[in-house]
């Protein structure tokens, strides 16, 4: 349909028979995540077999929302934040109605007051996702915005301008959505927040956006026929690790790719972080980090491998004039992005640093799902051969526990 997500490993510093070594290993991972035996593996089967009834009526509530508001606030955290955010970011018009705003993903009252200040004479709608139903941002903020929304429209009207995605049956939303009647999709039990962009969680908003969700469910099922190149990816990554890379860089030219590399840190920090292992993901904007954090990537401690999202037919591009001197003129800015990655791959392969290069052929929907289920798949898989549980997060509840005792005080 709209070109197929390409990995390339020819910058990647390894032997061929370090990767072909691991062709067993990667075979029963991926044999273990699809034996129906695991906990939290929902989403690896999701885009083959989704509900298609659930999906129209996802559809049809995201339409009347759109017909409704010309503010749709998203209120989550972590999983129930990113994958929407990521795929709005990428994919809607700055330009397209309603706006989307966030709020409950941090706790600034500076933040959460402006944006109410910003709302004030829009329709708005509001979506809060959350699993448990029970993280603090979240509440904090939903408890926020619902009572703006009482005052703004009556408390009859805003219950039908709410929307909750939360456990089937667990948590207090789900109580609450119960009891007030507001319309709700599931969080499903079987997946946790970070991979269940392609479930309620980010189709809903996603849609709501504006957004074609139906080609994103088909380019995730086509991506999920075939794995080989995820396979060997988180082959890739497992032997760097073992010689010494602690760090992976992501790196994208198109600044319409900021969320999804945000997403990319909490898929592979929260699924590999633990145990005292995993490598430690990064993400850095080019050609603007090129100027702040080039010289360490260059010349600094190589501790480091990248993983280059590169798009490859951007969406817009502009002529650049004559006045810009003979290098330039005549060249469109999309060339001398390229250029800009192609002299930065050269450069760092004089320094003998390892590349992965993933080509995107450009940004759609259909593309966004096989980026989503490929890094999933990649990055389960990565877990597995790690030695770790890449579906839970132990350690998030720390800090957690520790912000009760402070409040409680
Ligand atoms: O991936 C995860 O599990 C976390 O990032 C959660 O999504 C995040 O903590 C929000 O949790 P909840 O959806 O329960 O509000």
């Amino acid at each position: 349909m709209n070109g197929s997500l390409t990995l390339d490993f020819s910058d990647v510093l390894l032997s061929e028979h370090r990767l072909f070594d691991y062709e067993d290993k990667i075979a029963k991972a991926e044999a273990r995540l699809h034996s129906g035996n695991e906990k939290f593996t929902g989403w690896a089967d999701l885009p083959l077999t989704y509900d298609r009834d659930e999906l129209k009526r996802i559809k049809e509530v995201a339409e009347l929302v759109r017909s409704k508001c010309d503010a749709f606030v998203l209120i989550g955290i972590g999983g129930s934040y990113l994958g929407p955010r990521a795929a709005i970011e990428m994919l809607a018009p700055a330009s397209s109605s309603p706006s989307i705003y966030y709020a409950g993903q941090n706790l600034s009252g500076t933040y959460h007051k402006q944006l109410m200040e910003e709302l004030a004479d829009k329709e708005v709608c509001l979506c809060v996702i959350s699993k448990s139903g029970t993280t603090t941002e979240t509440s904090v903020a939903f408890a926020l915005f619902k009572d703006w929304l009482y005052g703004k429209y009556g408390k009859e009207e805003a219950r039908r301008r709410i929307v909750a995605i939360t456990d089937a049956e667990k948590g207090s939303l789900r109580q609450e959505a119960t009891e007030e009647g507001y319309e709700t999709f599931v969080v499903p039990a079987n997946i946790g927040g970070r991979y269940s962009v392609l479930s309620a969680v980010g189709l809903f908003p996603i849609a709501c956006a504006g957004i074609n969700i139906d080609e994103m469910l088909d380019g995730a099922r086509d991506r999920a026929g075939n794995n080989e190149q995820e396979g060997l990816y988180a082959a890739a990554r497992n032997c760097l690790y073992e010689d010494g890379k602690k760090i992976e860089v992501f790196e994208y030219y198109e600044p319409r790719l900021h969320y999804f590399a945000e997403w990319l840190k909490q898929l592979f920090g929260e699924s590999e972080g633990k145990d005292g292992k995993g490598l430690f993901p990064a993400a850095l904007a080019f050609s603007t980090d090129l100027h702040s954090m080039g010289q360490f990537l260059q010349e600094g401690s190589q501790i480091f491998f990248e993983t280059i999202l590169n798009v490859v037919s951007p969406p817009d591009d502009l002529l650049v004039p004559e006045s810009a001197g003979t290098i330039l003129a005549n060249k469109s800015m999309n060339q001398i992005n390229h250029a800009a990655l192609s002299g930065v791959m050269a450069a760092h392969r004089a320094a003998g640093i390892s590349m992965v290069r993933i080509d995107i052929p450009s940004l759609c929907s259909y593309t966004f799902g096989q980026m989503v289920y490929s890094f999933e798949k990649a990055c389960a898989l990565s877990g597995y051969l790690l030695g770790v549980d890449p579906f839970d997060q132990p350690g998030v509840e720390h800090y957690k526990a520790e912000m009760r005792k402070v409040l409680e005080k």
